[in-house]
């Protein structure tokens, strides 16, 4: 296929021809002129001879994938030396990939530096907190920090981006991969950029001394120089802003990047990064303010889908932009990294794939097509085996495409909407991990017994930062606001007296963005709206009863000792005999503000607890199940745009499952009409309904 190069306007003529008219999408996941969905799979030319690619090519085409995410780590296959490009193959298999209607999606290599730039320059490794440079032969081995790395970072993202920055078959980018895991080097450079990052924030000692109270234990630092990179226990607001600098560099690493691709691209192609779901290695909501759109890489590992968790992780994703995302990167029935790589069921990847799209993904990528016959990941899941023949997950994957196509037309256009938003904080989350006081303190379980059951009641929950717009929702919940500073609680406050109903829950408002106390007691700046506060907290032995509205359970972990209470606050639950100090003590108090309400659950409840909180907080509140009630194991979720409205309901039980539908809907993936759905187990049903 070599001529391809000679006369690269002939590759033009090879696009993959678009499936709708070119017009720009709303919604910036869904690309102009493609399916409105699509599978996708990760593909390695560079690993393969030529002869093989045309027959992958034609097995991808015939299980419906309609993207390929490729180059992300062939870096040395398009610079074998410095300098000296080699791009002639990369047209070739981008170009045979068209010819099978499949879209690619190009990965900067930066994870993976090749050896020839390691050896010239071994300042580039990362230096690990003992101290031990890693070597090469690995991946995220390089300094995201390193002025002379994101010299080269540079250079092969403009290569690549003059080369196909204009390439109709190139349909978006993707930065690095994973962001190295926001690994860092403790090498000096870092050091002297985290001790600018620092004056540049603070100005001066004195005020970085005084906001990190660093009097305590004599820390106090005379000279910049002075302060270290934290490893391990550290000042609370030392670690913090260590994190905060981790974000910062990480950022500045991608627009590094970003800058140089969009110099040479066409608008049309997107620029994203794949992101891990609850991973904390810096904040999400930073790094991705310059994307397109946001995508993560959704591994089960060992054992099961948990539906819970994982529609709360794709609501975290989506809630980053708070657009529709992409799932870059999912299970093809097994991983290989994990401690028990058992194979997913039978049905379950198809349902885990529908759950992406009930969550507001727009593609769904399996890593990967087909194991390197050398390598770290040679027992990791794929779609064809180490024969290149298929596997028997390609049949399921098959079916997925296949539904995918007879969906996306009518999903087009929408995404969920939600009359509920969780609120998720990265300086809290950090907070309490490093100061976790009980060491069962879960603040991530915390906002999955929380999400749980207001999913099910609402059918569509959205997972958003503290600062993110606020008035579209009925009901916002903080679980865990630890870090509370001014401004949050300033737009907060406005929340509730515009009319929503703010939750919060234990452990809220104790810390300022300085990871410092607050010298007000919890809820810090919302004490006054709340009409009470926390006397005391109190990390539990044994669980505390507590009774009231709610009903009666258990207080577990985590009590606070609500008090000093306005008379129009009202005591929703008190603690029964527990510790003595919690006696008879408010454990959840509400109490009406402007023409809003706010209300703070001061304990981690039990589950029955949490239903029943959860029920009283959706009917004050005025949320309503999207559909009304569906059987337990079964998740429902509806996609609105267009003037239309896709559910989408998913059996993520073994068991069969059952429901009857309060009005007749069309089935998309039969194109029946129907008022009731039988589900088998993992079973999916598509339901079209026109709102106008
Ligand atoms: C990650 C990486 C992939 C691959 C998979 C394995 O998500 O991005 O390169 O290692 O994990 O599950």
């Amino acid at each position: 296929m070599r001529w391809l190069s000679v006369f690269p306007c002939l590759a033009v003529l090879l696009c993959v021809q678009p499936t709708v008219a070119q017009a720009a999408s709303s919604v910036p996941s869904q690309i102009a002129g493609h399916d409105a969905i699509l599978l996708g799979t990760a593909w390695y030319p560079e690993q393969w001879p030529e002869s093989r690619w045309e027959e992958d090519l034609r097995l991808m085409e015939a299980a419906n994938i309609k993207v390929v995410r490729i180059t992300e780590f062939a870096w040395s296959r398009m610079e074998p030396s410095e300098g000296r490009y080699d791009f002639a193959w990369l047209d070739r298999a981008i170009a045979l990939a068209a010819k099978h209607h499949i879209v690619t999606v190009l990965g900067t290599p930066t994870a993976t530096p090749p050896a020839w730039l390691t050896l010239k320059h071994p300042e580039i490794l990362r230096v690990e907190p003992d101290g031990q440079r890693v070597t090469h032969g690995n991946r995220a081995h390089g300094s995201a920090a390193s002025a002379m790395y994101r010299e080269y970072c540079r250079k092969i993202a403009e290569q690549m981006a003059q080369r196909y920055g204009k390439n109709p078959n190139v349909v978006g980018w993707q930065i690095d991969n994973e962001y190295g895991y926001a690994l860092m080097s403790y090498d000096d450079e870092t050091r002297g950029q985290f001790r600018q990052w620092l004056k540049a924030k603070y100005g001066t000692l004195e005020n970085l001394n005084a906001r990190w109270t660093t009097a305590y234990w004599s820390e106090t630092y005379d000279d910049w120089n002075e302060i270290p990179i934290p490893v391990g226990e550290h000042n609370p607001g030392l670690m913090l802003d260590w994190k905060h600098f981790i974000t910062a560099t990480w950022t500045d690493y991608q627009q590094n990047q970003i800058t140089v691709l969009r110099k040479h691209t066409e608008t049309r192609q997107f620029i994203t990064g794949n992101f891990m779901g609850f991973f904390d290695g810096f904040d999400h909501y930073t790094i991705t303010e310059p994307l397109t759109f946001a995508s993560w890489d959704d591994y089960v590992g060992t054992g099961h889908l948990d539906a819970v968790y994982n529609g709360l992780s794709h609501d975290l994703t989506r809630g980053f932009k708070r657009e529709n995302f992409w799932v870059m990167e999912t299970q093809p029935a097994m991983v290989n990294w994990s401690k028990l790589n058992n194979s997913l069921n039978k049905g379950e990847v198809r349902a885990m794939a529908w759950q992406a799209i009930a969550h507001g993904a727009d593609e769904v990528g399996y890593w990967q097509w087909r194991s390197a016959l050398n390598g770290q990941e040679e027992y990791h899941g794929t779609l064809v085996g180490a024969d290149g023949t298929p596997v028997p997950l390609y049949a399921e994957v098959s079916q997925i495409g296949q539904e995918f196509s007879a969906t996306q037309d009518a999903l087009r256009g929408t995404s969920p909407v939600s009359e509920v938003a969780l609120l998720y904080s990265y300086d809290s989350h950090w907070a309490i991990q490093w100061q976790k006081h009980t060491e069962k303190y879960d603040d991530i379980g915390l906002l999955k017994s929380y999400y749980g059951p207001l999913r099910k009641l609402s059918q569509s929950v959205d997972v958003v930062s503290a600062n993110a717009p606020l008035d579209s929702y009925k009901l916002v919940v903080a679980p865990s606001l630890n870090v509370l500073p001014k401004d949050v609680a300033s737009h907060l406050l406005e929340y509730v007296r515009g009319g929503g109903h703010l939750v919060l829950g234990p452990r809220s408002g104790m810390k300022d963005e300085f990871n410092g106390l607050l010298t007000q007691r919890q809820p810090g700046y919302l004490v006054e709206a709340l009409g009470g506060r926390v006397e005391q907290f109190y990390a539990l032995e044994k669980n505390a009863p507590v009774l009231g509205a709610w009903g009666d359970g258990e207080a577990t972990v985590w009590a606070e000792q609500l008090g000093s209470l306005a008379s129009d606050a009202k005591t929703l639950l008190t603690y029964g005999k527990g510790n003595g100090w919690l006696d008879d003590q408010p454990a959840a108090v509400t109490r009406g503000y402007g023409k809003g309400r706010i209300t703070y659950i001061a304990a981690v409840l039990d589950e029955k607890l949490m239903a029943a909180a959860a029920e009283w907080m959706a009917e004050g509140s005025g949320v309503k199940a999207i559909l009304g009630p569906v059987p337990d194991g079964v998740e429902l979720s509806r996609r609105r745009g267009n003037g239309k409205d896709v559910f989408i309901l998913i059996n993520t039980t073994q068991e069969a499952r059952s429901l009857d539908l309060p009005r007749t809907m069309k089935q998309l993936l039969t194109g029946k009409e129907t008022s009731s759905v039988a589900l088998g187990p993992y079973g999916v049903e598509v339901l079209e309904e026109a709102t106008h």
